[in-house]
């Protein structure tokens, strides 16, 4: 899959710019804030609906302007595809697929597929396991509809459930609670199920990046960390893996066994919206023990492991979006990276091109300055 064309009008600091983008490695350079990241940024949101800045839709509006839009044609082994994003001052933004209105975000994912990179991800090491459930859900709801869906529903009841345990009267939370119970663990039982199979999909095929990049040099694990998944290892003769259990019944179990708790707290104190990811490096703790240059190469090594899934998944590449990888690698750690993703349609956006980045013979380059290309 890649994207052939990008029309960028009002947006942040482009008031109109096409882009012809080539199947191969496309690099955006220029000085700082001349709009790169900014051209990677409506990418990533084209395919997805959100910024990887994670900013409020309006603020993509250039300033003085009331309107944006984002316009982008990607061809795939399905045909081309269109989409369509308008920003607007004083509504919420429009999304048109082929010309088509479309209300549901859910919509909007999977028509162009797209993993994208900055140095920013590194807090998908170093943070919250906020920022590691983020990783998982954007990938899977790129990948599965389902799964988004099942995310939109299990917050929506997660809340209500919340809502009830703040409540003052404890008989009402006692009759109640388990009509909540049974809805929520419905849902999670596909996240659970879904994050699983990613996390155990994505394993052998990190351990391959890692390993590649580092030049053998180090090895990378990944699990799931969800520990209601082995509330009923009690109950058994022998502990079975994550995936043979049944997902529902744990988290049932969990979610009774803590009521008391959980009504003291005021708020569900599991569920997989407490799930976190471990990673360890050479079997430490990357986020403990790990040097900022093992947690960079870990991220990275999740996001071209993601590709593969992709890949994997729907039998072609997305589109790779690397915003400032480059200038926190080695000359060897880079010149690896660019090698490997070989045949996968690459956006790379740098400060300066070094010559290096320019071996393969399918690459453009585009200087970017105060929001225009530069010819
Ligand atoms: N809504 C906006 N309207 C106009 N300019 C914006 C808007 N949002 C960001 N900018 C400008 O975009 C520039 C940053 O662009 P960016 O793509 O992040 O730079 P870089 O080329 O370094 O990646 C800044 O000068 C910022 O003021
Ligand atoms: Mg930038």
């Amino acid at each position: 899959m890649f994207i052939k064309n990008l029309i960028l009008k009002n947006y942040r600091n482009y008031e109109y710019q096409e882009f012809n983008f080539c199947n191969g490695v496309n690099i955006l350079t220029g000085d700082n804030a001349q709009g790169k990241t900014n051209c990677a940024e409506a990418i990533f949101y084209l395919c997805t609906g959100y910024s990887p800045r994670a900013t409020r839709d309006k603020q993509v509006i250039k300033y003085g302007q009331d309107s944006a839009k984002i316009i982008g044609t990607a061809t795939s082994s399905y045909g081309n595809v269109e989409v369509e994003l308008s920003f607007y001052n004083n509504a919420n933004k429009g999304i048109k697929i082929n010309g088509v209105p479309i209300k549901k975000i859910g919509e909007l994912m999977g028509n162009i597929n797209s993993v994208f990179f900055n140095p920013g991800e590194l807090k998908l090491i170093q943070e919250s396991p906020e920022d590691r459930r983020r990783f998982m859900d954007i990938s899977l709801s790129q990948m599965s509809k389902r799964y988004f869906y099942a995310l939109q529903k299990y917050r929506k009841v997660l809340e209500q459930r919340n809502d009830l345990l703040k409540s003052n009267d404890k008989q009402t939370i006692y009759d109640t609670l388990s009509f909540w119970d049974e809805q929520l663990a419905v849902y999670a039982e596909t996240i659970i199920k879904e994050r699983l199979l990613f996390i155990e999909k994505l394993v052998p095929l990190a351990k391959k990046a890692h390993s590649y990049i580092t030049g053998n040099s180090e090895e990378i694990s990944i699990s799931l960390e969800a520990q209601y998944l082995d509330e009923e290892d009690e109950f058994l003769q022998s502990p079975t893996s994550h995936l043979e259990k049944d997902v529902k019944k744990c988290l049932l179990l969990a979610l009774t066994k803590r009521i008391e708790k959980d009504i003291a707290l005021g708020y569900t104190s599991v569920g997989p919206h407490r799930d976190d990811i471990k990673i360890k490096i050479n079997n430490e703790d990357v986020r403990l023990y790990g040097s900022q240059g093992q947690q960079r190469t870990s991220a990275l090594s999740l996001k071209l492991a993601e590709l593969e899934v992709f890949k994997n998944r729907f039998n072609e590449y997305p589109v790779l979006i690397l915003d400032d990888a480059f200038s926190e690698l080695d000359k060897s750690r880079r010149s690896r990276l660019l090698s490997y993703v070989d045949g996968v349609q690459t956006i790379i956006t740098c400060t300066d091109v070094t010559e290096d980045m320019l071996t393969s013979s399918n690459i453009k380059v585009f200087n970017i300055k105060n929001g225009k290309i530069e010819e």
